[in-house]
């Protein structure tokens, strides 16, 4: 699979991608590496990633095994926090780390996240891997330089800009995530074809199960979004198109934390798309078939999810928190029409709670 390079980071895959992670880590001669995993990457994903170091490598394999340090965090959302910041970086400071040393980051989006965060933050900036472990990783958020924390139920609220050196995507680690963190991350890529500029809707009509995500449509929707960031890397334009089923499905995320019916991120957009893809033909002109299709094919695969008025009362005023707002009005991203997102859509509350309605009959 084509690497794909640019100023900032490279993209790199599989077998291959190795060789240019042992290339990179020889020629910036770090002195200390490391790995931080969540519980469940350390299990699955570890082995693999260290054997393919030394397949790609043996002579200087040793030399870069030798130089690891390991650090692994509790699975799920509730470790993307402060407190597992503190423990990281007091671990960096106890064992020595400086500023020319180097963190990989092995896991999903979580374990990017807050890698990324950590490694961002530490000694202004240190560099740093991304070895993404999930779907959603994959496709979305081990790329493109947002890192961050959930604070007091807020998602990413404390967070900053930084890019990892290298993503490197191998698609063996798929084989051991669940159905249901699949699912999750396939919310994403629906996202991407809705908002890609040759969207392909009959693309996910084609997908009736999760194994008919082939390693290409991961690969396209990874340029998708490559596309948009290379223009517009710190979000002041056309990278909000990103955030397509994010103003809600982050506000139903957050909610959702603070109770016991807690979603998978993809769980939430997969709802949020719903919902904006609706408010997108009351507001903007989209096409009513296309809200149908796409709610259809969602409900395909994620369960419909109940909201009480007071629930969508609180969604709604976690809206005021949203990134995108300059004041206390939330923000959307509606589609004109496929591949045609318009940036900061005003909505009322009333087409909120409609919006509700069509996702919820
Ligand atoms: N920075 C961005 O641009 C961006 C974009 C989208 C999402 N995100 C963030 O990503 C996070 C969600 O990421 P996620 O869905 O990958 O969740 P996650 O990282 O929590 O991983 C999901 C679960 O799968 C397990 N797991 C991971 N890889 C595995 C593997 N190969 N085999 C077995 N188990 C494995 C994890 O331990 C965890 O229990 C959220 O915090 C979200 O805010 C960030």
């Amino acid at each position: 699979m084509k690497p794909i390079k640019k100023d900032r980071f490279s993209i790199v895959f599989n077998q291959d991608g190795y060789l240019e992670l042992v290339d990179f880590i020889k020629n910036n001669d770090f002195n200390k590496i490391l790995i931080l995993t969540d519980d469940n990457t350390k299990e699955n994903c570890l082995d693999i990633f260290l054997s393919s170091i030394t397949a790609a490598n043996p002579e200087v394999s040793n030399l870069i095994i030798s130089k690891l340090f390991y650090y692994s965090v509790k699975p799920g959302e509730n470790s993307k926090n402060i407190d597992t910041s503190i423990e990281v970086w007091k671990f960096l400071i106890e064992k020595g780390f400086k500023r020319l040393d180097l963190i990989i980051n092995l896991g999903g989006g979580m374990i990017t996240d807050l890698g990324g965060f950590v490694a961002s933050t530490f000694m202004r900036g240190i560099k740093f891997i991304n070895v993404p472990t999930t779907l959603l990783g994959m496709v979305d958020a081990s790329i493109g330089g947002k890192t961050g924390i959930d604070f007091r139920e807020i998602k990413n609220i404390i967070g900053v800009f930084g890019f990892a050196k290298i993503v490197l995507v191998d698609f063996r680690f798929l084989a051991t995530l669940n159905k249901r963190q699949k699912t999750a991350g396939y919310a994403e890529m629906i996202k991407h074809i809705l908002i890609s500029k040759t969207p392909e809707l009959n693309k996910i009509k084609k997908v009736d199960y999760m194994e008919d995500i082939s390693h290409k449509m991961i690969y396209q929707s990874i340029i998708t979004k490559i596309s948009i960031i290379d223009v517009d890397p710190l979000e002041s334009d056309i990278r909000k198109f990103l955030n397509y089923g994010h103003t809600l499905g982050h506000a139903i995320e957050s909610y959702l934390l603070s109770t016991d019916r807690e979603l998978l991120h993809g769980e939430a957009i997969a709802i949020g798309i719903i919902l904006e893809t609706y408010l997108s033909y009351l507001k903007t002109g989209l096409d009513y078939d296309i809200v149908n299709d796409v709610k259809k094919h969602i409900n395909t695969y994620f369960d419909i999810i109940k909201f009480s008025v007071t629930d969508i009362s609180e969604v709604i005023n976690l809206l005021k928190y949203d990134k995108k707002n300059s004041d206390e009005k939330p923000k959307f991203i509606l589609l004109e029409k496929l591949g045609k997102p318009l940036v900061n859509q005003i909505v009322f509350e009333k087409e909120i709670r409609d919006a509700f309605k069509f996702y919820i009959d």
